[in-house]
Formats: C-alpha cells, sequence, structure tokens
C-alpha cells in the first residue's frame, strides 16, 4: 500500500459521528442538521432541463468520450462568467478547464504541482477545508498551518509563517470567502502574497468556490482580479477555483472550472488525461446553461441574505458571532468547549453543529478552530430559524 495513506487524518464527520456514538438526542425535537456544508436549495428547473435536453443532442450525447480539456463551448461559457464578474479577458483555450467540481480539482492540483524529490511544504489556513491537508500528504509535501486572526475578521495570519518555512513551499492554499470564516481576502492581503510568492516561487491555489454568496454590497475580490489589479496579468503562479456547487445549487453535477497561469494549467490537463477527469458531455452541456444565466445565482444569494439577516441576530444574544463577509456559515464562538457544546446541543436540543476543532489542528500550541462551532444555514430558512431559537435556549438553560 501507499503508505501516505496512513497520513490521512479522519474527515470531522467521521470525529463527528464518533462524538455523538452514545448520545441519545431528546425525541422531544426533530432532527435539524447545520452540520454539513451541502448546498440544500432546490436546483434550478432550467439546468435539469438542459441536462435532460442534452441527452438527445447529438456531440453532447453519452455516445462518445469527451475531451478532458472540456468543450469549447464550456470554456468560452466560463471565459465569458470570468469577464462578467471580474472584468478579465481570459484565453478560453489556455487559461481555463473544466474540473468536476472544485474538490478533486484542489486535490489533483497538489499532485501535478509538487515535486517530492525537493524540501516540500504546503501551506494553507487553519481553519481550513480538509482536501488541503490530504492532497499534500498524498503529494509527498508536509502541511504547515497558518492561523486565522479572529481579531482580525479571521484573516490568516500570513506574518506568522517562518520564512524559513516560506523558503521550503511548494504550494499555498488559499481560501476566499473562507470556509468556515466566510473571511474575504482584500487587495492587500493578495499583494503581501504575491510579494512572497515573487521571493519563494510557490504556486497559489484560490479556492473561490463560495464567491457568489456574499453579504456586503461587494462582491468578494477574486484571486485572479487582484493579480490583474496588482500588474499580474500574465496570473503567474496563480490559479483559481470556481465551481458551481454553491453558485447554482447543483453540487450533485459535480462541475467547476479553474482558470489562471497557462503554463501550469497545460501541465494540470496533462495530469488529469492521465487521472481520466473528463466531464460528462450531458454535464458540460448543462454547465453551459448554470454559467450563462445571472438570474439565479441572485435569487439565491437573496435567499441566503434573507436567511442570515433572520437568524444571525437571534444567535448573536448568546454566541460570539456576526455576520461574515460571505459563505454560508456562522462561525461562532461558544465560550467553552466546542466538541462538549455539539454534543450536549444534540442531546438536549437534537440540533447538529459542527465543533470547530475538528475543522483545524493543533499548532505551536493552539487550535484555532477550539472553541468555535461551524453552523452551515444550508436548510430552509424556518428549519434554520427553529434552530437557533433551539440554540438559544440552550445556551441560556446552560448558563
Ligand atoms: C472550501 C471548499 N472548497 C471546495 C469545496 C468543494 O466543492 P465542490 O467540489 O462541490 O466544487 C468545498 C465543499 O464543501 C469547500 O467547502
Amino acid at each position: 500500500m501507499n503508505p501516505l495513506l496512513s497520513r490521512l487524518q479522519p474527515y470531522p464527520f467521521e470525529r463527528l459521528k464518533q462524538l455523538f456514538s452514545g448520545v441519545t438526542p431528546n425525541p422531544a425535537y426533530r432532527a435539524i442538521s447545520l452540520g454539513i456544508g451541502e448546498p440544500k436549495h432546490p436546483t434550478p428547473a432550467f439546468i435539469k432541463q438542459a441536462l435532460a435536453a442534452a441527452m438527445d443532442i447529438p456531440g453532447s450525447d453519452l455516445a462518445g468520450y469527451p475531451p478532458t480539456a472540456g468543450s469549447p463551448e464550456l470554456r468560452a461559457a466560463c471565459a465569458a462568467w470570468m469577464q462578467r464578474r471580474y472584468g478579465l479577458a481570459l484565453d478560453a483555450a489556455t487559461q481555463v478547464l473544466p474540473v468536476n467540481g472544485s474538490r478533486e480539482a484542489l486535490f489533483a492540483f497538489a499532485q501535478t504541482v509538487i515535486d517530492p524529490t525537493r524540501p516540500a511544504v504546503v501551506v494553507c489556513p487553519n481553519p481550513f477545508y480538509q482536501i488541503y491537508e490530504g492532497a499534500a500528504l498524498l503529494a509527498g509535501a508536509d502541511a504547515y498551518y497558518a492561523p486565522s486572526d479572529p481579531r482580525r475578521n479571521f484573516a490568516v495570519d500570513w506574518d506568522s509563517v517562518p520564512e524559513a518555512t516560506w523558503a521550503k513551499t511548494q504550494l499555498l492554499y488559499v481560501c476566499s470567502p473562507g470556509n468556515p470564516t466566510g473571511a474575504v481576502m482584500p487587495l492587500d492581503e493578495w499583494r503581501k502574497l504575491f510579494a512572497l510568492q515573487d521571493r519563494h516561487g510557490f504556486v497559489i491555489a484560490s479556492d473561490e468556490c463560495y464567491s457568489e454568496i456574499y453579504f456586503r454590497d461587494e462582491a468578494p475580490l477574486g484571486g485572479l482580479e487582484a493579480a490583474a489589479k496588482l500588474g499580474r496579468g500574465d496570473f503567474r503562479g496563480l490559479v483559481a477555483f470556481t465551481s458551481l456547487s454553491k453558485r447554482s445549487n447543483v453540487p450533485g453535477m459535480r462541475s467547476g472550472f479553474v482558470a489562471g497561469d497557462a503554463a501550469l494549467l497545460k501541465q494540470f490537463l496533462l495530469y488529469r488525461t492521465y487521472h481520466g477527469s473528463a466531464m460528462s458531455p450531458i454535464v458540460q452541456a448543462a454547465s453551459v446553461a448554470a454559467w450563462k444565466d445571472e438570474a439565479h445565482v441572485v435569487e439565491n444569494r437573496d435567499l441566503y441574505r434573507r436567511k442570515f439577516a433572520q437568524v444571525t441576530p437571534l444567535l448573536e444574544t448568546v454566541l460570539d458571532v456576526r455576520l461574515p463577509d460571505a459563505g454560508f456559515y456562522l462561525w461562532a464562538g461558544v465560550r467553552g468547549s466546542d466538541t462538549a457544546f455539539a454534543r450536549d446541543l444534540l442531546a438536549q436540543y437534537n440540533v447538529t453543529v459542527l465543533p470547530g476543532s475538528y475543522l483545524a489542528r493543533e499548532a505551536r500550541g493552539g487550535n484555532p478552530g477550539a472553541g468555535r462551532v461551524r453552523m452551515a444555514l444550508v436548510a430552509d430558512t424556518a428549519e434554520c430559524l427553529e434552530a437557533a431559537q433551539r440554540i438559544v435556549q440552550f445556551v441560556q438553560n446552560r448558563s
């Protein structure tokens, strides 16, 4: 067996299952889960129709192998979206590549980029999306966890990474808007990272899968947008990961794309050809329809905005929490043990939340997720409101 497999950590939901084993949820309440960060708003009808219709379109049907690079139509639709969203003129042939959701791409990218014959470090935020860590370990690199700072809107403290670590860094994952913090990286943070990149020569993977769900007036700054603003219009050493899953409520479709440095994407395409990562032509056709439409995205964002506007003030009365910049999570301080909070909340009120310490690693004397829980407000507003009301009662009865 590949010995690197033994370095993988249990997934947060496995740890949650263990934490909850032996707990009997209060049967007086029906179960509500704020645990899993999976979109639950309905898939727009026109996307389902596009999927069904593609079956009968020669070239988009199931009768042939799809090219790993994706159809020219899909690449053009992705590039056109980048133009509308960020004002960037990308070359659809070389600077855009469809992927089967951002998760597999984030993982595969490390396998493409990392040279394990040299000292290899992958830097990622802490807390973080666990795929970054698994991707680093299976590529033969070590992960370095840079803590997010609650006093600076959960911005990652890049200054805390030692110079000697940056010197060995081959790949940096950033996540903006962040999971679980919801923090959006401002231009100054990008400036800092690009300066570090120029000094040390690492590649930046910018995970932007929550970019379309935001609560401020201004849409989140994208990595490529930041690069262009800072005079790096060739996107050297930078690839952004974008997904339809959250934007269009189609996590089951497995569709996204990467964009950026053409030289990196060329190597990534080579890797993907061997890995067998072509997207189904049916999914490609429906993805074209999804990327071309913005009305459903506005509607979806409004739904989250209305939901967060109702739920957050309730929880603010009892927890250390506030409206995030973006994303669909609340990242709440519970003033005590996050695991005890999650376990007792399930036992007494049948509400599931994810302990923050499961989303982060103990590093340099602390776990930046400890004392916090992540609540995914993905269910409908009534259910999220009911969960919030139960959490308020729970906290009031505890103290
Ligand atoms: C931060 C982050 N990145 C990437 C993904 C992967 O999403 P998908 O593969 O559906 O695009 C997720 C999914 O939850 C996520 O939270």
